[in-house]
């Protein structure tokens, strides 16, 4: 069976649940999926390929997801990767492809990625801290869409079929 380790790094939940709705999709497709916090994972021994998803703050990916490309780039090359960013705060990622922000455009093409995607993302109308109240007072919501996570997450499941077949 194919085994895929989902890693994510996300401040307030939001990406954490996209990187579950990922994990559950791969599952239902049949191949074993792991979803774990990039920062708890030590080694990629026993996957045959990762997802890595990441919160964007201020143009950039989470810290997390950005030192655990870092950190794992060795082992990421020598297998089939996706990326995935969360984001933005209306509808402009369900309405269009949204580009990777340019930090991970330099990851995907340094790890040859089989493919990126943005997914709307969510802010509570009450965050805490102060830079996101003030993000808040002009955009919070919930701009997820689990169909459309569970369509790019299915989309991965047929190509590492196609590739181990
Ligand atoms: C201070 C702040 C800065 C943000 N900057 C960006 C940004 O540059 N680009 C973007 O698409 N979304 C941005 N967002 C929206 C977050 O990416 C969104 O809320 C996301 O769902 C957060 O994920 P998390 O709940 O996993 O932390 C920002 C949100 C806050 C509070």
């Amino acid at each position: 069976m194919i085994r895929v380790l989902v890693a994510y790094a996300s401040e307030r939940g939001g990406t954490a649940e996209i990187a579950e709705w990922v994990g559950a999709a791969l599952r239902e497709a049949g191949v074993e999926a792991d979803v774990r916090p990039a920062g708890d994972v030590e080694t990629l021994d026993g996957y045959d390929a990762a997802v890595v998803g990441g919160a964007l703050y201020v143009g950039r990916w989470h810290r997390e997801a950005r030192h655990f490309v870092r950190h794992h780039a060795d082992e990421l090359a020598h297998r089939p990767v996706w990326l995935f960013s969360s984001g933005p705060l209306d509808r402009s990622a369900e309405e269009r492809t949204v580009d990777p922000v340019s930090g991970v455009a330099k990851f995907a093409r340094r790890l040859d990625a089989r493919g990126h995607a943005t997914f709307g993302g969510r802010l509570a109308p009450d965050a805490k801290g102060f830079m996101a109240a003030k993000v808040a007072r002009t955009a919070s919501g919930d701009f997820r869409d689990r169909d459309r996570v569970a369509e790019w997450a299915a989309g991965i499941a047929r190509e590492l079929r196609s590739v181990s077949a």
